[in-house]
């Protein structure tokens, strides 16, 4: 029904008729335009909507219009903030470090607000308390804990015994640091290029953009995980009010394939699905309700086949493959081979051996999968979207459509999060479809429970490990065999099941290596690209390996890995022999520090009955770059404008990990210009210079190295018309002076731009047989240019009664090479923990043949604020002389040593180890009963 409204809204008032059903943050959104409040699942479970009612914090996507009569309203646009003066909850954020992706930005400022202006001096427990209805997926709450202590500091040191309703106490502007110094920005916690205009709840992300002419498309999804379509009706479907079009297989230009690997996921069904999250039609309509309601009239007669959902069993010769097109199941296989390991057990006198089993994740970003796309007058496509790469999905687009590349331009917004699941298309490709078939504008937004049905997961593993060890400690044979369930389409499975067997053997010097992983196709959703890629399965088996044979051979668990860890001339076990930056030993040195500290803090602590403390450690370690001799380079083009601004062009896509400023900063570095000079524009096809996927923890290096080369270039080229760095009679080079040198570089006839492309140190394909008595200066050459390294020291309660475990602190170490913003640097590295804290616990994506059972972000397990343990970062700096300025990659290792940690933390409080993960209560119960399958 509609119904007549009068609402205040940011203190101005609105009065206006809608559906007495429709949300507060939709009426926000779409009828008001405030885009600062964010939808992440509109369920009421992830808090990216909350704004102030009635002066309390409020999920506006639970709420219904027809309760908010004479309402008053106040959303992240009401602060007051501006770029210029952010409001002192905003610039707690940006100075805490508390911002990455942003997604969750707005909505815990709120929530912060909400707490202060009734709490001005919250206490830690307090402010968990306060944002406990808010995820975040990407900082792992510590940061966000100290902007709103912050927050609080500054609120008492300006208006004592006020709250946060009280005038803006701000102190300024949030400072580009290095603005007015030329000097040092590498290594220093300058403001981050993209945090001021998240906290201020800016339209950044790709269903924020404006377009009101742009028709929406939503897509219908197969309602089985195997069965043959025999029809489908589109008639009703197509005569529904608003309708502009509906689309199938049919209408598919091009390739009904896309996938970065092997492009075998269709766009659209053919005469089977192969699981629920398979495309049948498109549906474009001028509004969303009318596109859902067409979308609900296609009818779809399907004959369900049988589920496929066993990768053991699927691997098996002659079971009925999981799709029409294969010969057999097996997704890829990999084979290590080093050393005699027959041999290696024959010598070996201490022997260890275990099943581990590893669970489907969800990435769990909180910005769902969006695309909007708009013709040109030149029969061009331009799609905006928050994704991993531009130019490889405008080759994927492109061939779907059947256009030129230069056709389609992909221009890359803010990224609401991605840890490997926005590599793949979801929506991309529909958007353009749509937009090619009608001439219009089109936006495709995913909801989340659609997002969590098409969006590829972690691979699940069962993996057998097996060690011997000598007396005194040292690896002499080890072997593996992982069996991965890679989903019902290739996606990344190839160098995600690769990572399991290369990374097998963990951070240790081994040389008898026998492995073996597959990756096997199930009836499961695709199976992809997730932070640790594979290696981080493997980490949880081997790191609960080495603390099995400690306690085998009654040996400190640190002290064995000491024995047996990775230093510069160690050789892996693909034969590489390691050089410069090899840093396991001080981070495992780190980590065991702060092992001995959490002991000395929690051990004498007492503890209610049944509830029993333990400490775990345990190591990782991951390559940095793609490697095995593909392609990993990546450019970037330094220019300078009339404005006295240099614009920096670089093909990096930041989710919320940094990389804009982490580029600004290495140009600031090489020109010495001031870093609040330098704007950044990254992944516009039509400008960028292609940087690769932003994968494998690759970006700092490659386009960290590119943004150097490009910058020195145009130094060099610059050198006669730039004020001469360093001179302190030139002075530090402001905007005046560079608008002078551009003046007179054009004078001159020069271009000032400079574009340069950065190919890593080569590397070499693998090859499954290694010699390791071979000359260790000729395997230099290996798979990989750069590792990375950590660690991760845990105190763990384990409630014996329920089965509860309870992480009470990780100390979090790693190995970077070079810090080159350090808050982002430890914003990475607290992530990264409380997301294998969540791996290890509670994280599990269910489905079974008809439905996908953990079908809300509620369901998956995400750890929340309430229940995340306090991380201590660690940065250790062991400068890589390839990186620039020593740096490595880092986004993804720090999650690997968590899980294995807890599990030898829970072993040490309870005597009990656990193996499968998530460790939910009931199987720590069963295992201390003695009912799990054991060791
Ligand atoms: S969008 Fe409202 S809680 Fe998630
Ligand atoms: S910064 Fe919180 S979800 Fe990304």
């Amino acid at each position: 029904m509609i119904i007549p409204v009068k609402i205040r809204v940011n203190r101005r008032t609105v009065e206006t008729e809608v559906d007495e059903n429709l949300s507060l943050l939709r009426f926000l959104r779409e009828r008001l335009g405030l885009m600062g409040t964010k939808n992440g699942c509109e369920k009421g479970h992830c808090g990216s909507c909350t704004v102030l009612v009635n002066g309390a914090a409020k999920r506006a996507c639970l709420l219904r219009m027809k309760t908010l009569s004479d309402a008053e309203v106040l959303t992240i646009e009401g602060l007051g903030g501006s770029r210029e003066k952010p409001h002192f909850i905003q610039r707690a954020f940006i100075d805490e470090g508390a911002v990455q992706c942003g997604f969750c930005t707005p909505g815990m400022i709120m929530a912060a607000k909400a707490l202060l202006d009734t709490n001005p001096d919250p206490d830690e427990a307090s402010i968990r308390e306060a944002l406990k209805n808010n995820l975040c997926r990407c900082t792992g709450y510590t940061a966000i804990i100290r902007a709103v202590q912050r927050a609080a500091r500054s609120l008492s040191e300006a208006c004592p015994g006020a709250g946060a309703a009280a005038p803006n106490p701000s102190a300024g502007p949030a400072q580009e640091s290095g603005a007015a110094d030329a000097s040092g920005a590498v290594g220093r916690d300058v403001v981050r290029k993209d945090a001021p205009g998240k906290v201020l709840g800016e339209p950044v992300y790709a269903d924020d953009l404006s377009c009101p002419e742009a028709l929406t498309g939503v897509l219908l999804l197969s309602e089985h995980a195997h069965a043959r379509v025999l029809d489908i009706d589109l008639g009703e479907a197509r005569s529904c009010p608003g309708v502009a079009a509906v689309l199938t297989l049919e209408d598919l230009p091009g390739r009904n394939g896309f996938g970065l690997f092997v492009p075998d996921q269709t766009v659209f069904a053919r005469e089977e699905v192969y699981f629920r999250g398979e495309v049948l039609a498109a549906v474009y309509a001028e509004s969303r309700e009318q596109a859902e309601h067409a979308r609900s009239r296609i009818r779809v007669r399907y004959e369900k086949l049988p589920v496929l959902a066993d990768p053991e069993v699927n691997l098996k010769e002659g079971s009925p493959t999981v799709r029409r097109d294969l010969k057999n199941n097996i997704a890829h296989h990999v084979a290590v081979r080093k050393g005699d390991a027959d041999a290696g057990f024959a010598d070996a006198a201490v022997f260890v051996e275990g099943v581990y089993r590893t669970q489907a994740v969800e990435h769990a970003y909180l910005e769902p999968e969006s695309a909007l796309s708009r013709p040109g007058e030149d029969g061009s496509i331009t799609v905006w979207t928050g994704s991993q790469s531009s130019h490889a999905y405008r080759a994927l687009i492109a061939a779907a459509l059947a256009l030129p590349e230069e056709k389609v331009r992909v221009v890359l917004t803010a990224c609401g999060g991605g840890f490997g699941g926005k590599e793949e298309p979801t929506v991309q490709i529909h958007a353009a479809l749509g937009t090619l078939k009608t001439g219009r504008p089109v936006r495709i937004t995913l909801t989340r429970e659609e997002s969590l049905r098409m969006s590829v997961k972690r691979h699940p593993m069962i993996i057998r490990q097996r060690h011997g060890f000598s007396r005194d400690g040292r690896i002499l044979a080890m072997e593996s065999l992982v069996t991965a369930d890679a989903g019902a389409y290739l996606s990344q499975s190839m160098p995600v099941v690769f990572r399991s067997a290369v990374t097998a053997p963990g951070p240790y010097e081994v040389d008898a290596v026998r492995a073996d992983s597959y990756g096997a196709y199930t009836h499961a959703t695709p199976r992809g690209a997730f932070r640790g890629f594979g290696s981080t399965q493997a980490c949880f088996a081997s790191e609960i390996q080495m603390d099995k044979a400690a306690r085998a051979l009654g040996m400190d668990p640190v002290e064995l890995r000491r024995i047996n860890g990775f230093k510069a001339g160690s050789q892996t076990c693909t034969g590489q022999t390691l050089g410069d930056g090899t840093a396991f030993l001080p981070v495992l040195d780190a980590a065991a520090a702060g092992l001995a500290a959490l002991r000395a803090e929690y051990a004498g602590f007492p503890r209610p009955s049944g509830v029993k403390i333990g400490f775990g450690i345990a190591g990782a370690y991951k390559n940095v770059g793609i490697g095995v001799g593909l392609d990993d380079g990546a450019g970037a083009a330094v220019e300078l404008g009339e404005n006295g601004r240099i614009r920096l062009l670089i093909g990096a896509a930041d989710m919320g990990q940094g990389s804009d400023t982490a580029a600004a900063q290495i140009a600031s570095e090489v020109l010495g210009i001031p870093y609040g000079l330098i704007d950044v524009t990254a992944c516009d096809t039509g400008i960028c210079p292609d940087g690769g996927m932003t994968t494998a923890s690759r970006q700092t290096f490659v386009t960290g190295n590119a943004v150097k080369k490009a910058a020195g270039s145009f130094k060099a080229m610059m050198a006669p018309y730039l004020p001469a760095p360093g001179n302190p009679a030139a002075g530090t080079p402001d905007a005046a002076a560079l608008a002078s040198a551009w003046k007179r570089a054009r004078d001159a006839g020069i271009l000032p731009r400079a574009e340069e492309h950065y190919s890593p140190p080569a590397t070499r394909a693998h090859e499954p047989v290694v010699d390791p008595r071979a000359d260790k200066e000729e395997s230099r050459r290996g798979i990989h240019y750069s590792y990375c390294f950590a660690a991760a020291a845990v105190a763990v309660e384990v409630d014996t009664g329920t089965g509860k475990i309870r992480v009470l602190k990780v100390r979090a170490v790693q190995d970077v090479g070079k810090a080159i913003h350090p808050a982002n640097v430890r914003g990475q590295i607290e992530g990264a923990a409380l997301m294998g804290v969540g791996f290890a616990l509670s994280e599990e994506f269910l489905e079974d043949e008809d439905h996908c059972i953990t079908d809300t972000l509620q369901k998956l397990g995400v750890t929340r604020i309430a229940d995340g343990p306090i991380i201590e970062a660690v940065i250790v700096e062991d400068p890589q002389a390839a990186g620039p300025f020593g740096a490595k990659g880092m986004g993804e290792v720090g999650l690997n040593p968590v899980a294995p940690a807890i599990s030898n933390a829970v072993f040490d409080a309870a005597g009990v180890r656990l193996q499968e993960l998530p460790m939910k209560p009931e199987r720590v119960l069963a295992a201390l009963s003695g009912l799990s399958p054991g060791q």
